[in-house]
């Protein structure tokens, strides 16, 4: 008896075989970049003395940094200490605590390797070499400050730096004078008007600094005031709480794109900054006023309510601060502008607040 095989089956044959080898293939690739490459890299640190929470498959730690932040936002902070680690770090706050302050934690299936000593932040940061580059971040971001200075690298970012320092020069920063003094001015008759015949009157610090310092950089990066821009900036506050949300959790490639809740709010956000922002045109104009604007008011209006709050509950401090401005500026705004250099006492004050409250907690580098 003989046995013979059509060409059909022996085609469907080689395609099923096919689809097997193809699965197989996936699957290997799935443990060898979920499982094994992990828990490599796990035993390659702790044969160094790095420890951590350990890796969970696929979403590493994640789950836990939000339960983690979840926890310390619940919490009421009180009475008034600079001991603000738990509320503004809570993860690093928990795991350097009982792994140490280098760990290692997963973010999904990337490791990350937390340093606090300055001689390694200095070597990082300072390392001319290609052998760190900053981070990409998660795609969402591109809505807060889109493809700007933050988000480049290499040949693009060199060139829109070379740009973007033109406008630092001191001479420029001294030009901006007028304008600073006479926003601040305002902001300060605003609160003069608000206690006029008031023995005592609360005003909102916190918010007023945040309003004053995009007033500055509205008047002097774009030359309109405040009022103008506040839509751009209210837009890109709400931007920063979707960010927020979702630097938080583990990326997954395509998931901006569902018309979940966050998403639809994101996409009409960026619709009407565009809208805003038409007069500018040029898309990487566009970017990197999205990025100035986010990069310098959050960071600045922050120092000054820790600055200002911090001077109120050392009143000593305020008094010699109040003594130094007085004597080394004046009146003249050119004077002002002239002896920045010279107000050494505020700059040592300015200085320890961004020691105590940093505006930026974290840095982010890639080790390539
Ligand atoms: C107290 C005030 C400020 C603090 C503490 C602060 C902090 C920082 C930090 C830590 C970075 C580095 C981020 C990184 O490399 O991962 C950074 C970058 C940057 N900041 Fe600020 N900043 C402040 C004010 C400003 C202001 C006023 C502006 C603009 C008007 C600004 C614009 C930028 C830009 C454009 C970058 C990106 C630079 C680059 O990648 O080349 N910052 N800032």
């Amino acid at each position: 008896m003989t046995a013979t095989c059509s060409p059909s089956s022996s085609i469907h044959f080689t395609m099923h075989l096919l689809l097997l080898i193809f699965v197989l293939l996936i699957l290997l690739k799935f443990v060898h970049s979920v499982i094994w490459v992990p828990y490599r890299i796990q035993n390659h640190f702790k044969k160094q003395g790095i420890t951590g929470p350990g890796y969970r498959l696929i979403v590493g730690n994640t789950a836990e940094m939000r339960r983690v932040f979840t926890e310390s936002r619940s919490k009421t902070i009180s009475p008034f200490n600079h001991d603000i680690l738990h509320r503004t770090a809570p993860f690093y706050h928990r795991w350097s605590r009982i792994y140490g302050k280098n760990f290692l934690y997963w973010f999904g299936t990337v490791p990350r390797l937390s340093i606090t000593n300055p001689d390694m932040i200095k070597e990082v940061l300072m390392n001319t070499g290609s052998s760190y580059e900053k981070f990409e971040f998660n795609p969402s971001s591109k809505q807060l400050f889109g493809q700007g200075l933050f988000g480049l690298t290499g040949d693009i970012w060199a060139f829109h730096r070379r740009i973007a320092n033109q406008a630092f020069k001191m001479d420029r920063i001294k030009a901006w004078m007028p304008e600073i003094v006479a926003s601040t001015l305002k902001m300060i008759e605003k609160w003069e008007e608000t206690g006029k015949g008031e023995d005592e009157f609360e005003i909102d610090v916190h918010k007023e600094l945040h309003d004053l310092s995009a007033d500055n950089i509205s008047r002097t990066a774009f030359g309109s005031s405040f009022e103008e821009g506040k839509r751009i900036f209210l837009l890109q506050e709400k931007q920063m709480y979707l960010f927020s949300h979702a630097v938080r959790g583990v990326y997954i490639p395509g998931f901006r794109f569902w018309p979940t809740k966050k998403n639809i709010e994101r996409w009409t956000l960026e619709t009407e900054v565009h809208g805003q922002e038409e007069r500018l045109g040029v898309e990487e104009i566009i970017d990197e006023c999205k990025t100035f604007y986010f990069a310098g008011k959050e960071t600045t209006a922050n120092l000054l309510t820790w600055t200002l709050l911090l001077l109120s509950l050392h009143q000593e401090w305020q008094i010699k601060a109040r003594e130094e401005v007085l004597r080394v500026c004046g009146e003249n705004e050119q004077q002002i502008a002239d002896s920045l250099s010279d107000l050494k006492l505020v700059h040592m004050i300015l200085n320890e607040t961004l020691r105590l409250y940093p505006p930026a907690v974290m840095l982010i580098r890639k080790a390539t």
